[in-house]
C-alpha cells in the first residue's frame, strides 16, 4: 500500500481501507507526505470505537494531542465529552478522528495543502469505521470532507448513504458559555439521527 505512488483517491482510499486498521496505523506513522510530520512528536490517528454509529471529524491535533497521541485529549476534548454525555452517546457509540493526524505549528489552521495531503487517511477511516452519522467540528472539518462550504449549522445532509451533520468546534465553547447553548440547541433539534 503506497499512498504517494497512486493519483485516483478511491483505488488509495479502497486499497487502504481493504488492508486494515494495523496497516492504515503503520501507513499514517511512516507518512511524511507534507511538512507537519517534522515538528509532530506522535501522529494522532483515531480514538473511540470501531464501529461507532457516530463519527466525529475535529480538525487537527493540538499540543496534548500531540503528546498523547490521542485525539481531544485536551481542554477541547473535555468540552467534546460535555457534548457526547449530552448527546447520550456511550462508548461503543462513537468515535473521534482529526483531517489531519499531525499537530499543524502553533496551533495554526492545517493549510489546503495538508488537508490535502492527508484526505486518502481520513477517507480511508471513514470507510473503515462506516459510520450511520458523520458530525463534522466547525468550518475547516466540513471544507475538508465536503471540499467547500455548502452545509448550514445544525441542518443534516445524506450523502452517499451516510447523514453529515456540522455542529461548532468544541474548542470555540470553551470561553462562551452561550455558544455551549446554541451547541445544545443544535444536538437537540438532530437527537433523531443517533438515537
Ligand atoms: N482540536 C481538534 O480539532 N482536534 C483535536 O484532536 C484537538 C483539538
Amino acid at each position: 500500500m503506497a499512498k504517494a505512488e497512486g493519483s485516483d483517491i478511491f483505488a488509495i482510499v479502497r486499497e487502504m481501507a481493504l488492508a486494515g486498521f494495523g496497516d492504515l496505523e503503520k501507513e499514517i506513522i511512516r507518512c511524511s507526505d507534507c511538512s507537519l510530520r517534522e515538528g509532530a512528536t506522535n501522529p494522532v490517528i483515531m480514538k473511540g470505537s470501531r464501529t461507532p454509529k457516530v463519527l466525529f471529524i475535529g480538525e487537527a491535533p493540538g499540543r496534548t494531542e500531540d503528546m498523547t497521541g490521542i485525539p481531544f485529549s485536551g481542554r477541547a476534548g473535555k468540552k467534546l465529552d460535555e457534548m457526547i454525555v449530552y448527546m447520550g452517546l456511550s462508548g461503543e457509540d462513537y468515535a473521534v478522528i482529526n483531517t489531519v493526524k499531525c499537530r499543524p505549528p502553533n496551533n495554526r489552521k492545517p493549510l489546503k495543502s495538508e488537508i490535502a495531503a492527508c484526505r486518502p487517511f481520513m477517507m480511508a477511516q471513514i470507510k473503515m469505521l462506516a459510520p450511520k452519522v458523520i458530525i463534522l467540528l466547525g468550518n475547516t472539518a466540513e471544507e475538508a470532507f465536503c471540499g467547500g462550504r455548502e452545509l448550514e449549522w445544525g441542518t443534516p445532509k445524506v450523502a452517499e448513504g451516510i447523514t453529515i451533520l456540522k455542529i461548532y468546534h468544541p474548542a470555540a465553547m470553551i470561553y462562551q458559555r452561550a455558544r455551549m447553548e446554541e451547541q445544545k440547541a443544535l444536538i437537540d433539534r438532530n437527537r433523531h439521527l443517533w438515537e
